[in-house]
């Protein structure tokens, strides 16, 4: 069997050592499975969406795959949490391994992770995996109940966030339905906010849903009605973009529909091993996404040229940063690039007291 340290001697809260399968029964594990719940003082004053919380910071759709992890990143004191992405109907995980190390330095560029990347050894500091799921699903039946769990877990201000996607396979119009029953199933959740995928690697290989304003358009136009009447506010996740002409034009168009943006997502690259193999076994799977530290300059740049979009347009959307959040000081840097809300994914899962040490700092 695959396995990589941590140097740090860390188990992850979602253990990347055992199987996607493994780590939706038996786990958290880690930080997440201690006992130890952090305690929120006084009240909270944040307003994210509607729902007072704390500190508007929390763990974005991926390590978090039921309301098992759920709870456990609620009582560290993550206050927003967003459920791992779910279909209408089941999907298979990939084979394992599903998160490796990859080597990307402190800085991963677009050129960098387009040239291609190599697999590392053991998971150290400053924190780098690539993460190759294939969304996986399993039946509506199995997630509403266990999503409403969830819901009901978030405590004193915490919210959960739903997110979901819709699976292609039989032309575009079944394709904008499946969205469309996604987003009644959310609802059976009374799950408060929702979050659209766009920005999985494993969607689209190499071409992200995100990148394709006109059907982007088409999907929230489809689906803001059912939301908006059971005023459930619509986030989209977004991937990195290049052009500013055409994150502008997505902005534009597709701001009407919705209350905000989360980016960024992972910066997909083939990752091969140092032999030059396909690291991660498989039909697809040379390209997966990276996250980490690497990113991060990604998601600040991505949330400072949104803020200016959002002055000059006079939107009034707001803005999720994600991407390689691992200290207090990072936090710190999406705020003051514009974010109203923080999320980290791979920090927390390396260390669980993350927020709590946000909150140190900044309560
Ligand atoms: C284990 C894992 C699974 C992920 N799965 C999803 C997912 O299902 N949906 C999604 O929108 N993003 C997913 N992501 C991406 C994260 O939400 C986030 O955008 C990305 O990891 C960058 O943040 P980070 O650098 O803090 O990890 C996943 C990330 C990780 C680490």
């Amino acid at each position: 069997m695959t396995f990589f340290k941590s140097e740090s001697g860390v188990t992850p809260f979602y253990d990347p050592n055992k199987s996607y399968a493994e780590n939706c029964e038996k786990g958290p594990f880690g930080g997440f499975a201690d006992g130890v719940v952090y305690k929120n003082e006084k009240e909270p004053t944040h307003d994210f969406l509607g729902h007072k919380v704390y500190l508007p910071f929390g763990i974005p759709a991926g390590p978090i795959p039921n309301a098992n992890f759920c709870k456990g990143g609620f009582e560290k004191g993550f206050d927003i949490i967003m459920y791992k992405t779910v279909r209408t109907r089941p999907h298979p995980c990939n084979e394992f391994p599903n998160i490796v190390p990859v080597q990307a330095g402190t800085k991963l560029t677009i050129e960098h992770a387009s040239a291609g990347l190599t697999m590392g050894k053991t998971f150290k500091k400053p924190i780098a995996i690539t993460n190759s799921f294939g969304v996986p699903s399993i039946s509506p039946k199995e997630w509403i109940p266990d999503m409403k769990r969830a819901v009901e877990l978030a405590g004193k201000g915490q919210v959960l966030v739903a997110t979901y996607l819709g699976t292609p396979g039989n032309g575009e119009e079944a394709f904008i339905q499946d969205w469309i029953d996604g987003a009644k199933m959310i609802i059976e959740t009374g799950a408060p906010i929702v979050e659209l995928d766009l920005s999985c690697p494993n969607e689209g290989k190499s071409s992200l849903l995100c990148h394709d304003t006109e059907r982007v358009v088409k999907i929230v136009k489809a689906i803001q009605p059912i939301f908006t009447e059971k005023n459930i506010p619509v986030l989209i996740k977004l991937s990195y973009f290049s052009s500013d002409k055409k994150l502008k034009d997505f902005i534009e168009k597709v701001s009407p529909y919705v209350a905000g943006f989360n980016a960024i997502n992972t910066i997909a690259g083939d990752v091969r091993t140092e032999n030059g193999e396909q690291a991660l076994p498989g039909k697809g799977r040379l390209i997966s996404g990276v996250c980490g530290a690497p990113i991060k300059w990604a998601g600040v740049d991505m949330v400072k040229r949104m803020a200016r979009l959002r002055k000059e347009l006079s939107l009034n959307f707001i803005i999720i940063g994600t991407g390689g959040v691992t200290t207090p000081a990072d936090y710190k840097e999406y705020i003051q690039a514009g974010a109203d809300a923080v999320m980290s994914a791979t920090g927390a899962m390396w260390n669980t007291d993350l927020a709590k040490e946000i909150k140190a700092e900044n309560l």
